[in-house]
């Protein structure tokens, strides 16, 4: 099978969930097939092989289970980019848009330095909002955020657009259309 079929076969979709009308990407059922879950990993990772990467950021909750597969294989170190309030140490916070509304993110301010290069990554990208936060988070705190890593795209909610225009390159493994 190639890797789209893969995913394709592997991503499970529940319709109306958590509401009418959505059409909801799980992933649970990828990370539980362990071929699935390493061809992901594998192609993530792929571009990078070899360069020197000092952090994989992850977004909370699905980006940390992937970017922790990331970060051992690029022997890099993994920064956790979570929900307000969760993190012990000195914090930066950014507030983002949801579909509906706006929430705050943290980081620790010591997580990356000035001049690190850095790949996020996170399960699913829809209108951006999530990702976008994360990567000016990174960014405020001077690190080099040379890609932003997505196994799904939502293209139809225009999130790629976003992250591009904070001139970090967009990097997805599948397309669902119609979302
Ligand atoms: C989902 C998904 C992404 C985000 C994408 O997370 O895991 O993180 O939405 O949406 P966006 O591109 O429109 O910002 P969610 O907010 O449901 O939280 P969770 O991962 O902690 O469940
Ligand atoms: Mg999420």
């Amino acid at each position: 099978m190639t890797l789209h079929e893969t995913l394709e076969t592997a991503i499970r979709t529940i319709p109306d969930y958590p509401k009418p009308g959505i059409m909801f990407r799980d992933i649970t059922t990828l990370l539980g097939d362990a071929s699935a879950f390493r061809r992901s990993v594998d192609e993530l990772v792929h571009p990078y092989a070899g360069t020197k990467i000092e952090k994989i950021a992850g977004v909370e909750a699905r980006g940390f289970i992937l970017g922790g597969a990331m970060s051992h294989q690029l022997s890099a170190g993994f920064v956790p980019i979570r929900k307000k309030g969760k993190l012990p140490h000195d914090t930066v916070r950014i507030a983002y848009s949801l579909e509906y509304g706006v929430d705050e993110m943290e980081m620790h301010r010591d997580a990356v330095k000035p001049g690190d290069k850095v790949i996020l990554v996170d399960d699913l990208i829809a209108t951006g909002g999530t990702a976008e936060g994360a990567v000016k988070l990174l960014q405020q705190m001077g690190a080099d955020v040379v890609a932003a890593c997505f196994v799904i795209d939502l293209p139809d909610l225009g999130g790629r657009a976003k992250i591009e225009a904070l001139g970090v390159p967009v990097r997805t493994l599948i397309e669902f259309e119609g979302d």
